[in-house]
């Protein structure tokens, strides 16, 4: 059974109040998720592997710690996904990144799938998969479907809103796939939009409304 974990820590629970508010603009939009997206990351590289190294401190010899052989793989959905890439890579700049590309059709809500450039070593990586909305979750399904085609050493999917629909249906497609959010939504409406949400997560991200 995958696993869903919402993250409750104060911090990113403000940020996301502020990032809800339909008054907060682009600039400040942009910053909050990835500020959003970096206090995840750290809770959610906490299972990384470490292997001992000997390091010589100023007083003496001693063995620490280091994280172990090539690890992850980030892979943001585009477009809104993109939004959390940097705030990740302030945590883990060693990781490489991935694109795969998806949009909602607007009638049918179905996701269709435009793009897919991943690293080519991805079967050494763990991969984190991203994007701020799991709604009905045909986006993050397909999405994981095509990057296990790939092989990739494990995959988590982080997302920032999610609805209850969603991450059943995902849990259901994919019971291996660890989910972690910040918040865990009431429902999707009429246009499977996330109530309450935050709106359209690209159009925020990017100014396009
Ligand atoms: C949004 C969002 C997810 C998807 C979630 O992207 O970023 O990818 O919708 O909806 P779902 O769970 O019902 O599939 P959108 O299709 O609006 O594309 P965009 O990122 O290019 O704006
Ligand atoms: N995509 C979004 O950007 N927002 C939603 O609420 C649902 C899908």
């Amino acid at each position: 059974m995958s696993k869903v974990m919402i993250f409750d820590h104060p911090l990113i629970q403000h940020k996301l109040s502020i990032l809800r508010d339909k008054r907060t603009g682009t600039k400040q939009f942009r910053e909050l998720i990835n500020e959003i997206a970096m206090l995840m990351c750290y809770e959610a590289t906490r299972d990384l592997p470490l292997e001992d190294v000997k390091v010589e401190t100023p007083m003496e010899k001693m063995t620490a710690k280091k994280i172990s052989g090539r690890t992850l793989a980030f892979v943001p959905i585009l477009r809104a996904g993109l939004g959390m890439v940097d705030g990740m890579l302030n945590l883990v700049p060693t990781a490489k990144v991935g694109h795969i590309g998806m949009y909602r059709d607007p009638e049918t809500h179905q996701p269709v799938d435009y793009y897919c450039k991943l690293p080519a070593d991805i079967p050494e990586r763990d991969v984190i998969v991203l994007d701020p909305m799991l709604a009905t979750g045909g986006s993050a399904i397909d999405a994981v479907a095509r990057i296990k085609e790939f092989s990739p050493r494990s995959i988590k999917f982080m997302c920032i809103i999610a609805a209850p629909e969603g991450v059943d249906a995902f849990t259901a497609a994919h019971p291996d796939v660890e989910v972690f959010c910040a918040a865990l939504d009431r429902q999707l409406n009429d246009h499977a939009y996330i109530l309450p949400g935050l709106g359209d997560a690209g159009d925020r991200i990017f100014g396009t409304k």
